[in-house]
């Protein structure tokens, strides 16, 4: 039957809507509730004796690779890489014996993906996709398949299939972390219990729009908007800056928030809003830092944060969103709730084909 768009102005709207359940679903694939333990994956090495791992994708996807690096890396102590697949397929890179490469994609169609999938085959890399569609390409050209339960995406912006793709990789992360020796049972339960709080907290984001939308009136009229970062938060900032340039049209970047004075900082002035992700947290102070050094120079400072953080920030921010205080490990799925909102909101407001925006397609099947 066709897909339609319920009471809602847009796919792209119901499908940010569909974010708890989404999350919710996905997470029921991979952990046991009662055991909070995540179940052995289905895949083609052991996690414990894995020497490397790549991850790729494309766009959004590419970005949810790039957030699992910080958590395998720092979580799971599994040396990680990632790159773009259209960069990642001809740069002929040494690959590690035994080595194996992980592809996220909506789709599961997109060309690049499937060109370095090929690649890293040749090299001797064992292949597991994380796909939405069960069928696709990408799924047959891998020895595993991790589906995403997120159910048919038709808003060209992806939402709920980038916080599944992310919910898969947090599992992942816990399970190969556990396998790994580097955390115990007591602490893949602490984690399990914050991953299966996601739901509830992404449901309260999605209740209160005002907020977000008074953000979106904010910065309708910039030029250019920076979105900035630390930790596993960048690879969300990247996100955030993505969905806005796709849907509103406005130039946007997500920058390491340490970055800023290497370059960005030359930029500031009032007119350059600056979206900041700084959760309380081990990274708070560095981030906050980086964000009064923008202050000082005129920014308008839009910090996501949560109520410990929130005290500091309100001193120069102008603008200050707080969401529900989260264990840092799972705070990017939960931040890419308001920056995917705001994005939507901001195209409400510039009356643009919101699904449909120009230049772009839904899956990139050519190179
Ligand atoms: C996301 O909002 C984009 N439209 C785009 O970056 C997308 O994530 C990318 O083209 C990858 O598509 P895939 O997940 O189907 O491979």
């Amino acid at each position: 039957a066709a897909i339609g768009k319920g009471n809602y102005r847009h796919f792209m709207e119901k499908e940010l809507h569909e974010h708890p359940a989404v999350i919710g679903d996905t997470l029921r694939q991979y952990v046991d509730p009662a055991s909070r333990a995540v179940a052995r994956p289905a895949l083609p090495f052991d996690p414990a004796t894995l020497p490397r791992l790549w991850l790729s994708g494309c766009g959004s996807a590419f970005l949810v690779g790039q957030t699992a690096r910080y958590w395998f890396e720092s979580l799971a102590r599994l040396p990680t890489d990632c790159d773009v697949a259209s960069e990642l397929r001809y740069r002929n890179p040494p690959l590690t014996e035994g080595g194996a490469a992980m592809f996220v994609s909506q789709s599961g169609e997109t060309a690049d993906n499937l060109a370095a999938m090929k690649l890293l085959r040749a090299g001797g890399q064992s292949l597991v996709s994380i796909v939405n569609v069960p069928e696709s390409s990408m799924a047959r050209e891998s020895d595993a398949t991790l589906m995403t339960v997120a159910g048919p995406e038709i808003s060209v912006a992806s939402t709920k299939a980038f916080t599944a793709q992310l919910s898969v990789m947090a599992c992942l992360a816990i399970n190969f972390a556990r396998a790994r020796g580097a955390i115990d049972a007591a602490e893949e339960a602490r984690l399990t219990a914050a991953l299966l709080e996601v739901p509830e907290h992404a449901a309260r984001i999605l209740d209160v729009t005002d907020e977000i939308e008074a953000v979106a009136a904010d910065i309708l009229d910039a030029r250019d908007v920076l979105y900035l970062a630390r930790g596993s938060l960048f690879p969300i900032a990247m996100e955030g800056a993505l969905k806005l340039k796709e849907i509103s049209y406005i130039h946007a970047e997500g920058y390491a928030a340490g970055e800023m004075k290497h370059g960005p900082i030359a930029l500031i002035d009032s007119k350059v809003p600056v979206i900041a992700l700084c959760p309380s947290g081990p990274l708070f102070e560095k981030t906050a830092s980086n964000l009064q050094e923008a202050a000082a120079r005129g920014g308008r400072i839009i910090a996501f944060t949560d109520e410990d953080g929130a005290v500091a920030l309100r001193r120069f921010a102008s603008r200050v969103v707080v969401l529900p205080k989260v264990d840092p490990f799972v705070a990017p799925i939960l931040h890419t709730i308001p920056v995917q909102m705001l994005a939507y909101y901001v195209a409400v407001l510039k009356g643009t084909d919101v699904d449909q925006p120009r230049n772009l397609a839904k899956a990139v099947t050519v190179e």
